[in-house]
């Protein structure tokens, strides 16, 4: 077979290099369709950029369960000596496609599980909480964390001024802003599903679990200073690691951990065991082995298996399910709704979305159907023609959780220990040592020194005070003055919880 430029339907095309004209110096005719063909491709060759997470990378690799959790979840993939075929894609935050891999941001750490019941989606960061713990003020989170409607410029002062009308955050920006902010790269980071879900085992028990990838390679993490060279030496360090790593031979692994609490102890646990700004600690529920994620294989194209690559917090398969996490609730409509804006309505046709089961959905037709049911199977359900049915068996006995009460809105649970602050405090005073402890002051005062509000500082000084008193005097002795001091605040701000 000759290896001929062909127009994207397959007929030869006479040039790669001249475009039809009238003469030497004449216009262009229409009639050169190949080249209209080429300029309007590429005029379509990007999707929109994920609406956060939109720098990353990712490999393909297997999941090995290899001990025994069967007495927690009937997951087929979950059983003693399964595999999965896995897919990773690991991103930043609020950066754009193209922003440096290393600014202090948590980053994404995104699995897909191709297992024999379906897909499992676990779309979780490197971090085990979340800024916020309800999913209604993400958007207003994201915002203030990405640009300036009028400049276009990133703004310390919306940061922060976000951060501290939200004391729920503080556990998460202490962590942020802490040695494991800037990891030195996606292969020296832990992963983690951060929500509480819910496993199912055989006989319809019900458990809440929170899943921990531990990273075989060591933590490795960036100082400021490094993190800001590399971002104009090598904005794509993380990328390219991954990728060189994995063509090097050397495949990173990470051995996945849960942590079980029995389904009845979550109602009266002493915190909201659902809340994602909150860690349970191991003294209560240990960590269980389960089984190895290695990464072995690098995409043979980008923007097919990365760029169109569709995680969603609802792919479940049978034996794992949601919890009344709310930010996980917010999640299980918005990824989904996500992938039919940003890469179509039949996004799952895409071989890296599909499932390497047979997927027999009534859902059908729609902008670049690729795959269809054979012609005489119903397309409604129920029906009498032998079509798919539904079955509540291969969900086991049981899912789901007991509600009742009435519609309202509130950050109140019924569980007594809400407090904002105490997981951050412990974090600075029972995990880090002094040194870290420095450095977490120094990385506090240089993010702080770009506020130019004054009364703006004044609250950051506040709101690490109240995490914890001694890192808030050293923030407040360490800021230098503010050069030009911008606007100031709106009278009485009050947080909204
Ligand atoms: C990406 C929404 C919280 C991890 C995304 C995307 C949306 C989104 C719309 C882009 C999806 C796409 O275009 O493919 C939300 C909402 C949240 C939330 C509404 C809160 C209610 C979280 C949390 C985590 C997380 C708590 C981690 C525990 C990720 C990751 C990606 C992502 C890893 C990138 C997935 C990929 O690699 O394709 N999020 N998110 N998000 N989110 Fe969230």
């Amino acid at each position: 077979m000759t290896n001929r430029t062909t127009t994207t339907s397959g007929a030869p095309v006479a040039s790669d290099q001249h475009s039809q004209t009238v003469g030497a110096d004449g216009v262009i005719p229409l009639t050169d369709h190949y080249l209209v063909e080429k300029l309007a491709q590429f005029n379509r060759e990007r999707v929109p950029e994920r609406v956060v997470h939109a720098k990353g990378g990712g490999a393909f690799g297997v999941f090995e369960t290899t001990h025994d959790v069967s007495a927690y979840t009937r997951a087929a993939f979950l059983q003693p000596g399964a595999t999965a075929e896995t897919l990773a894609r690991f991103s930043s935050v609020a950066g754009e496609q193209g922003s440096p891999d290393t600014w202090r941001d948590p980053r994404g750490f995104a699995l897909k599980f191709y297992t024999s019941e379906g897909n499992y989606d676990l779309v979780g960061n490197n971090t085990p909480v979340f800024f916020i713990k309800d999913g209604i003020k993400f958007p207003d989170f994201i915002r203030s964390q990405k640009r300036l409607p009028g400049s276009g410029l990133r703004d310390h002062n919306m940061q922060w001024d976000f951060w501290t009308l939200q004391p729920e955050s503080s556990h998460q920006v202490t962590w942020l802003m802490g040695d494991r902010g800037i990891p030195s790269s996606w292969r020296h980071m832990d992963g983690f599903g951060s929500h509480t879900y819910q496993w199912i085992n055989a006989a319809g028990e019900r458990f809440w679990v929170k899943y921990h990838f531990r990273t075989e390679q060591g933590h490795e993490t960036l100082t400021q200073e490094q993190a800001d060279r590399i971002a104009g030496e090598d904005a794509d360090l993380h990328r390219r690691d991954l990728f060189e790593a994995i063509e090097r031979g050397e495949h990173p692994s990470w051995q996945l951990s849960v942590q079980v609490m029995p389904y009845e102890e979550a109602k009266t646990y002493r915190f909201n065991p659902f809340d994602l700004t909150k860690v349970w600690p191991k003294a209560d529920y240990p960590l269980i082995p389960v089984g190895r994620l290695t990464l072995n294989r690098n995409p043979e194209n980008f923007f097919a298996q990365i760029e169109q690559a569709t995680f969603a917090p609802s792919n479940f398969v049978p034996g794992i399910a949601a919890s009344p996490d709310r930010m996980l609730q917010a999640r299980i409509f918005s990824y989904a709704d996500a992938h039919r804006y940003r890469v179509g309505t039949n996004h799952a046709q895409l071989p890296v979305n599909a499932p390497k089961t047979e997927a027999h959905a009534y859902s059908k037709e729609g902008a670049m159907t690729y795959s269809f049911p054979p012609a005489d199977q119903p397309v409604y359900a129920p029906n009498s023609f032998g079509g798919p049915h539904a079955d509540a068996a291969a969900h086991g006995p049981d899912r789901g959780w007991e509600m009742d009460g009435e519609l309202i809105r509130t950050s109140a649970t019924v569980h007594a220990d809400d407090d904002d602050y105490g997981q951050a405090r412990e974090l600075i005073t029972r995990v880090m040592d002094d040194a870290q402890r420095d450095r977490l002051v120094a990385t506090i005062i240089g993010h702080v020194s770009g506020v130019t509000i004054p009364e703006l500082r004044e609250r950051v000084i506040q709101y690490w005070t109240s995490i914890e008193p001694t890192i808030g005097a050293h923030v407040a002795a360490g800021l230098p003055g503010i050069a030009e001091p911008r606007e100031t605040l709106v009278p009485a701000p009050t947080a909204a919880k």
